[in-house]
């Protein structure tokens, strides 16, 4: 089988270009046309998608065609004959965000109605045999712990991990919001390196090795300091923020934790001093 030559990517994030996911998505492109794919990006923020209201008329009144003449009949032609098409959202509430999932919701004209057995499960035939991608997810969350994203991929396996158009993986990246600080780029720079290979060994050979997998289930840096920094970076008025102590719940603090904080503290001394 060869390398893949067409990839499009739809990213539901409501910060559009400027997002976590799309510097992921990025990176995998930049990686992915390293090996020769033509990569596109369809951002929610500028479609106009109707919700789908459930009438079904895109499976018996117009098999195919659904009754909004909006930008989604564009979205669904470039949907087809892809070599892989990549859902790209941020974590929302432990799933999709609800741009990326309207416009999943208004796929249904790529099914028809009936219910057949495939393989263990019952599910809809595809309508264009053949001209179905296989999918990949990638995301980012807010919280340091990739369990957040359990839902997430298994809503995917759900839904698409079907024998006729397979889920091949997904990238999940934890404490997502680190992407963004440029002070961090150079702690960073090793994940997008990884996100990058993946995409280049995804154009060529379908898959991601073992090892990049690996590395791209470290999180982007530790938990307990990704914790403190979090909180420190929050300024509400009117509100007291939990000490690093009771953030951590009682857990004893690690070194890279205990210097960060000793850090923290030195600049809050230094701009107390300066009356900030
Ligand atoms: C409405 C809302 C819900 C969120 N829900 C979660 C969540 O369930 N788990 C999580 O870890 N982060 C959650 N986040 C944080 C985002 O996933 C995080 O800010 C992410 O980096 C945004 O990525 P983006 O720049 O690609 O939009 C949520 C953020 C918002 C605004």
């Amino acid at each position: 089988m060869g390398g893949m030559k067409r990839i499009l990517a739809i990213n539901g994030s409501p910060r559009g270009r400027a997002s976590n996911t799309q510097r992921l998505v990025n990176a995998f492109f930049e990686g992915a046309a390293q090996a020769g794919a033509a990569c596109e990006t369809l951002f929610a923020t500028e479609l106009d998608i109707h919700d789908c209201v459930g009438c079904f008329s895109c499976w018996n009144k117009t098999p195919g065609v659904c009754v909004f003449k909006d930008d989604m009949p564009g979205v669904l032609e470039k949907m087809l004959d892809l070599d892989l098409l990549v859902w790209a959202t941020p974590l929302y509430h432990f799933g999709m965000t609800a741009r990326l999932k309207r416009i999943m919701e208004r796929t249904l004209p790529l099914a028809k109605p009936w219910i057949v057995r495939d393989g263990e499960h019952y599910h809809h035939p595809i309508r264009y045999p053949g001209r179905m991608a296989p999918h990949f997810l990638i995301s980012n969350c807010g919280f340091p712990e990739r369990h957040h994203f359990g839902a997430l991929v298994e809503e995917f396996r759900l839904l698409v991990g079907k024998r006729s158009e397979a889920f091949l993986g997904s990238i999940l990246c934890a404490s997502g919001e680190l992407l963004k600080v440029p002070e961090l780029a150079s702690r960073t720079a090793w994940y997008l390196d990884a996100v990058r290979t993946a995409g280049r060994e995804m154009a060529e050979r379908r898959a991601i090795s073992d090892e990049t997998a690996r590395t791209l289930e470290r999180p982007l840096i530790d938990i307990q300091s990704f914790v403190v920094m979090a909180n420190a970076t929050w300024d509400v008025p009117g509100e007291v923020p939990p000490t690093p102590e009771e953030a951590l719940g009682g857990e004893p603090l690690t070194p890279e934790t205990a210097a960060m904080l000793r850090m923290l503290r030195m600049r809050e001394a230094t701009d107390s001093a300066k009356g900030k």
